[in-house]
């Protein structure tokens, strides 16, 4: 689905000097490298403060510690996302009340939320599914409206930009109250390892996410609260480093590659390409179509036959998972997740992907279908 490879030996000079420096000043663990990239990250953003940290789950887990949840309040989120986002709600004994999607956007339906809130609903996580920015500006004023946090998933759609109806822009991410991201090796931003960060602009609590990260300690041996140990390495850090200088192109030829696939699947009655939100930029974690009366299984093992690889993001929603399994929910309880889940599948996604692959993956789909 990526081709880490090829984009690594584009860059191989500057990633391999980087992390050639991180050995020798073996500042391995909050190095320099880290505030470095931290501060990269904050212009990049224009956000107050970045607060990296070990991956994207525990960028969400930490967020909800520092907002002060406690066991038993509600976070809505939605029924089709990766898991991280529910389990983290889950191990903190907060209650998931999760909702349905919108059927072109794949993002959290505003009208669910609505009706999903209770007197103890504390806060709302829309998660910018597949790199498009769900409805923050709404999100935002049901949010001011109840009294909730937003804590944004954006760990698939580092790049993008909100963009309100004023004309106004933001960096997804940057919108709630706080932000989180995912820098596993295969994201827009992507490192060598685990990785991820926190994003905010309110100082009380970049302080109090800060002292989470790092075992809840302020003075070296001194635990003022409980935290966990959640730090970003020197050498993954040093690997950002270089890797943000290029998102904006790595947006560009994901962007590219899927006007490719767009164009080649137009108008055809068995694909629905994914809807492009005006008020988001798509930065295209995944390219993800809807079929209709397609054997996609069959599909799917017709473009692994041809060395192509494809996947189902996301195959089971969040309900209906084994180990979220609770007597609130059934199947049924969220048709447009559920019938997605039957229905889509995403084609290979990256920064690599040549005119002539790109023809190839195309002509092998249309020939599944057409048959
Ligand atoms: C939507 C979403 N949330 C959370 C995560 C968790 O990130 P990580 O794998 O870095 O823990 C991911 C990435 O896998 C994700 O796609």
């Amino acid at each position: 689905m990526v081709d880490l490879r090829s984009q690594y030996l584009k860059i191989k000079p500057e990633i391999d000097k980087g992390i050639q420096d991180v050995i020798d000043s073996c500042a391995f663990i909050n190095g320099p490298a880290v505030k470095s990239f931290q501060e990269a990250m904050e212009k990049y953003l224009g956000v107050k403060h970045v607060i990296p940290c070990a991956n994207g789950t525990d960028s969400l887990q930490v967020s909800m510690m520092a907002l002060g949840l406690q066991p038993g309040d509600e976070v809505i989120t939605t029924s089709f996302t990766f898991i991280a986002t529910a389990e983290v709600i889950a191990l903190l004994k907060l209650t998931p009340v999760l909702v349905d999607v919108d059927p072109g956007t794949f993002n959290i339906d505003l009208k669910a939320i609505e009706k999903a809130i209770t007197p103890k609903t504390k806060a709302i996580v829309p998660v910018h599914l597949f790199g498009q920015c769900a409805p923050m500006e709404e999100i935002m004023k049901i949010a001011k409206q109840h009294d909730l946090f937003v804590i944004e998933d954006n760990c698939q759609a580092i790049g993008s930009d909100y963009i309100f109806k004023d004309g106004t822009r933001k960096k997804g991410g940057t919108i709630g109250q706080i932000g989180c991201t995912s820098f596993f090796p295969s994201k827009n931003l992507g490192c060598y390892g685990d990785g991820g960060a926190i994003f905010t602009n309110d100082d009380e609590l970049a302080k109090k996410l800060r002292i989470i990260v790092n075992h809840g300690m302020v003075v070296r041996y001194y635990h003022d609260i409980v935290g966990v140990n959640s730090r970003l390495d020197s050498i993954q850090a040093a690997i950002l480093m270089v890797k943000l200088e290029h998102l904006d192109e790595y947006a560009a030829k994901r962007r590219a590659a899927a006007d490719f696939y767009d164009k080649a699947f137009a108008n055809n009655p068995h694909l629905t390409t994914p809807m492009r939100d005006k008020n988001s930029t798509h930065v295209f974690h995944q390219y993800t179509i809807v079929t209709h009366n397609v054997d996609r299984k069959g599909l799917i093992d017709y473009l692994a036959s041809k060395d192509i690889p494809a996947m189902i993001y996301y195959p089971v929603p969040l309900h209906l998972q084994k180990a979220y399994v609770d007597p609130r929910y059934k199947p049924g309880d969220f048709p447009v997740t559920e019938a997605l889940c039957q229905a889509v599948f995403s084609l290979p996604m990256h920064t690599e992907l040549e005119e002539e692959q790109l023809d190839y993956i195309v002509n092998s789909v249309l020939e599944f279908i057409n048959k």
